[in-house]
């Protein structure tokens, strides 16, 4: 999609320039123009994440989008000679099984691996990575890996929560008050709500690709039940959140 969406803007950027100012002027154009360079340079960030969290991935993927775009081309070419009768019916139609039979073989997608393997984000996360391999174990259990892109909204300011987050690796922007917060690889968050059984208390958006790890509210209890460090640590972090002021003229 990402790569499709570039072609279509650069297209728009070329019409725009060639046909939009004549006909609608000056201003319209710039505005317009205006809009799709804005466009354009979102998706070319989208596009270079994606290229930094899966090169080999995103390769594959750009390597498939050029591949079918020349097949895409050769089709309109045969096509062309075909009404100019120059390809005569035979040879077009033998072109055209075999142009099909290579367009086949491109449906498939490349295989994405999401990294999201649970053993090997919990050993990421200082908070899990001291457990013995038995807690490790017990609190794999509860755990549930989820990848979040960039841009997207994990925590929501004023939602009920129902679950908190872990980030293995990646950053995410904490939206408070008088500048945002950023949480980076090991770093927990959305505890707030579970510990106070409160609304969500700032919205909590992903910088880059994230790795997290999700427990459900519901399984908070029981990871501190059998890990009364982890308890401490939780809640050590949540008072210090809670009242940045008082954290601030302590340290
Ligand atoms: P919760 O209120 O559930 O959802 C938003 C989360 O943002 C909150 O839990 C905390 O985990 C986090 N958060 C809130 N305030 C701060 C802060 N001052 N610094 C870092 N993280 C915070």
């Amino acid at each position: 999609m990402l790569h499709s969406a570039r072609s279509v803007l650069r297209e728009l950027i070329a019409f725009n320039e060639e046909h939009i100012r004549a006909l609608f002027g000056e201003t319209a154009s710039q505005n317009l123009a205006q809009l799709l360079e804005h466009r354009l340079a979102d998706v070319e960030r989208a596009v270079a994440a994606l290229r930094l969290q899966y090169p080999t991935y995103a390769h594959q993927l750009q390597v498939q989008f050029l591949v079918r775009t020349a097949a895409q081309i050769e089709a309109e070419r045969y096509e062309q000679l075909r009404e100019e009768s120059i390809l005569n019916r035979d040879i077009f139609d033998d072109l055209q099984r075999d142009l099909h039979e290579r367009q086949g073989l491109l449906e498939a997608h490349p295989r994405l691996d999401l990294g999201l393997k649970r053993e090997e984000l919990i050993g990421r996360v200082p908070l899990f990575s001291a457990l013995d391999e038995n807690a490790k174990r017990s609190v794999a259990r509860l755990l549930k890996p989820r990848l979040a892109i960039p841009d997207e909204f994990i925590v929501r300011k004023g939602d009920r929560g129902d679950a908190m987050y872990f980030i293995s690796s990646g950053a995410v922007e904490v939206r408070v008050p008088p500048m945002p917060v950023e949480l980076g690889s090991g770093d927990f968050f959305g505890e707030l709500a579970l510990l106070e059984d409160a609304p969500r208390s700032a919205d909590v958006v992903a910088l880059s690709y994230c790795q997290l790890l999700t427990l459900a509210a519901r399984d908070l209890e029981r990871l501190f039940d059998t890990e009364p460090a982890i308890r401490a640590e939780i809640h050590a972090v949540a008072e210090t959140r809670r009242n940045p002021q008082v954290a601030a003229g302590q340290g």
